[in-house]
C-alpha cells in the first residue's frame, strides 16, 4: 500500500501572539512540525506534502535537507480546502494519511493502528477519541447499528449532539482516489463558511463505504496547540512520559518534574540524575553514571561509572568510564576524556583529548591539546592555543607533570615523564625525563623599606 502523508499547517496561530508560524514553536527542543514529520516518516510514505499558509519561507527553511513537497493555501477556507490544495500532488493507488502540524505528540504506533484498520473494502478510517470534556471538537455521529454516519462540528451541532463524547481528532486515513471524488463535492454551507474535510464522512456513508474508527493510546497524542499555555501543558506531559520511560530503563530521577529532555537520551541501569538537569541533542549515558544538579548536557556519550558533578556544562564530548567532571566543569565540542580522567572545577576543555587517568583538577583552560596517560595538570594552567589568527596544538605525553600557573604556548610538546615548574611560560619543546623552568628568578631585597 502506497502511503501519502499530508500535513495541514496553514492555520495562522493567532493565539500564539508570535512572529513565528505556530508549527515552528518548539516542544522538547524540536518544532511541532518536525515532531509530526519524524513520527510519520517511520511509516515509510512515498511522499510527504505540507500545506502551509503563513511564513512559508520560515517553515520551509526549518525543514532544509528533508524530502518534502510544499503547497501553499493562500486563504484558510477550512480543512477540506486545505486538503484540496494538496490533491494535485498526490498519486493514485495510495492511501492518504492526513495529519495536523500542530498536533505534535501523535505516535507512530497509533497511526499504524489507524492504517491497519483500512483494507480494500474500507477506505476511510478516522482517529477518534472519547473525551470527558468534548466541547469545541467535531463529534462522531453514529446510527443505531453503531456505524459512523457523519461528523458534526461543535458550532453546527444541536444540544443533543453536543452530548456526544466521541470526538474527531482530525487525523484520518483515506483512499486517495475517493478523496479526489469527495473533495470537489464539499460545500461551505455551514456556520463557519468553511469547506469541512469532515463532510467527506457523510459522503462516504452515502456511497455505502464503511467507515472505520481507531483510538489513540493516550489523549495527549491528539491534543492540538493553539496557545503558549497549551504548549507548556503538553511539554510537561511529554517530559513526564519521557521521565517515566527513563525510570523504566533503570534510572533514578531525584525529581522527575525537574529534568528536561530535548532530544534523544538513552540511559543504562542505576544511572542517577539529580534535579535541574537539561539534556539536548543525542546523549547516551552508560550504567552507574551519576549526574549532579544543574547540569546541561548536549550531544555527549558518558561511560560507565562516571560522575558528573553539579553545575557542569557539556557540549559535544565523549567521556570514558570512571571519569569525574566538575563541579563547574565545561566540556566544549571535540573533547574526549579517556577512562579514569578527571576534569575538576572551573576547568574548560575544548577539542582536546585527556588521556587515561590524567587530571586537570582546578581553574584551567585546555584547548587543542592532546594529553597522554597519567598526566597531572596543576591549577591555573593555560594552553595558549591562539595567536589571534591561528590555532595551535599542545601535546603533553604520558606521565607529564605541569606545575601550577603555567602557560604552555602552542605549538609545543612536553615529552614523556617531564615536569614543568610552577609559574613557567613554556615556549619551546621539552624533551623526555626533564625539568623545564621558565620564570624569572626570585630576588630577595633584605631590609627593604616600604614607601
Ligand atoms: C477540526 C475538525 C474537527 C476536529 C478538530 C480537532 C474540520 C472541519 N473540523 O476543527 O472536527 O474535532 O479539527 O482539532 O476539519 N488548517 C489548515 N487550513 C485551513 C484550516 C485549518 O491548514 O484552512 C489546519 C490548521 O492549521 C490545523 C488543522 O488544520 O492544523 C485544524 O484546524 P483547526 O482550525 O484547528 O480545527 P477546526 O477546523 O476547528
Ligand atoms: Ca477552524
Amino acid at each position: 500500500m502506497n502511503l501519502e502523508i499530508i500535513v495541514l499547517a496553514a492555520g495562522k496561530g493567532t493565539r500564539m501572539r508570535s512572529r513565528l508560524p505556530k508549527v515552528l514553536h518548539k516542544l522538547a527542543g524540536k518544532t511541532m512540525l518536525q515532531h509530526v514529520l519524524d513520527t510519520s516518516a517511520k511509516l515509510a510514505p512515498i511522499q510527504t506534502t505540507i500545506v502551509y499558509g503563513f511564513g512559508g519561507d520560515q517553515v520551509q527553511s526549518s525543514c532544509v535537507g528533508q524530502q518534502l513537497s510544499w503547497v501553499e493555501q493562500v486563504e484558510q477556507n477550512g480543512t477540506g480546502h486545505a486538503v484540496a490544495q494538496a490533491l494535485p500532488l498526490l498519486s493514485d493507488n495510495s492511501v492518504s494519511l492526513i495529519l495536523y502540524g500542530d498536533v505534535p505528540l501523535i505516535t507512530t504506533s497509533t497511526l499504524q493502528g489507524l492504517l491497519d484498520s483500512i483494507d480494500s473494502t474500507e477506505k476511510l478510517a478516522i482517529l477518534t477519541c472519547d473525551l470527558v470534556e468534548p466541547s469545541g471538537y467535531g463529534r462522531i455521529v453514529r446510527n443505531e447499528g453503531n456505524e459512523v454516519i457523519g461528523i458534526i462540528e461543535h458550532k453546527d451541532a444541536t444540544d443533543k449532539q453536543r452530548e456526544i463524547r466521541e470526538i474527531n481528532t482530525g487525523i484520518m486515513a483515506v483512499s486517495t482516489q475517493l478523496l479526489r471524488t469527495w473533495i470537489p463535492a464539499l460545500s461551505n454551507d455551514n456556520t463557519q463558511g468553511e469547506y469541512y474535510l469532515t463532510d467527506i464522512v457523510a459522503l462516504a456513508e452515502a456511497s455505502d463505504i464503511k467507515i472505520k474508527t481507531h483510538q489513540p493510546e493516550a489523549v495527549c497524542e491528539i491534543e492540538g496547540i493553539n496557545s503558549r499555555s497549551q504548549l507548556a501543558t503538553l511539554e510537561r506531559i511529554h517530559q513526564n512520559n519521557l521521565c517515566e520511560y527513563l525510570m523504566d530503563q533503570g534510572a533514578t530521577l531525584l525529581d522527575p518534574s525537574r529534568v528536561d529532555i530535548r532530544g534523544e537520551l538513552t540511559v543504562g541501569t542505576d544511572v542517577v540524575i539529580d534535579i535541574n538537569v537539561v539534556f539536548e541533542g543525542r546523549v547516551d549515558i552508560a550504567a552507574d553514571v551519576s549526574i549532579g544538579p544543574n547540569c546541561v548536557i548536549k550531544d555527549a556519550a558518558i561511560g560507565k561509572g562516571t560522575v558528573i558533578n553539579a553545575n557542569t556544562v557539556i557540549d559535544g564530548a565523549s567521556i570514558g568510564a570512571h571519569c569525574s567532571v566538575g563541579p563547574f566543569g565545561r566540556l566544549r565540542p571535540g573533547t574526549e576524556l579517556k577512562d579514569g580522567a578527571k576534569v575538576g572545577n572551573f576547568v574548560e576543555v575544548k577539542k582536546s583529548v585527556i588521556g587515561a587517568g590524567s587530571k586537570v583538577s582546578h581553574l584551567s583552560y585546555i584547548g587543542d591539546a592532546v594529553l597522554g596517560a597519567r598526566v597531572n595538570v596543576g591549577a591555573g594552567t593555560i594552553t595558549c592555543n591562539y595567536d589571534g589568527k591561528n590555532k595551535f596544538r599542545t601535546v603533553m605525553e604520558d606521565d607529564v607533570f605541569i606545575g601550577s600557573n603555567s602557560s604552555l604556548v602552542a605549538p609545543v610538546v612536553i615529552a614523556k615523564n617531564s615536569t614543568v615548574g610552577a609559574g613557567s611560560t613554556i615556549t619551546k619543546d621539552v624533551p623526555t625525563d626533564s625539568l623545564a623552568i621558565a620564570r624569572a628568578k626570585q630576588r630577595n631585597v633584605e631590609g627593604w623599606k616600604k614607601p
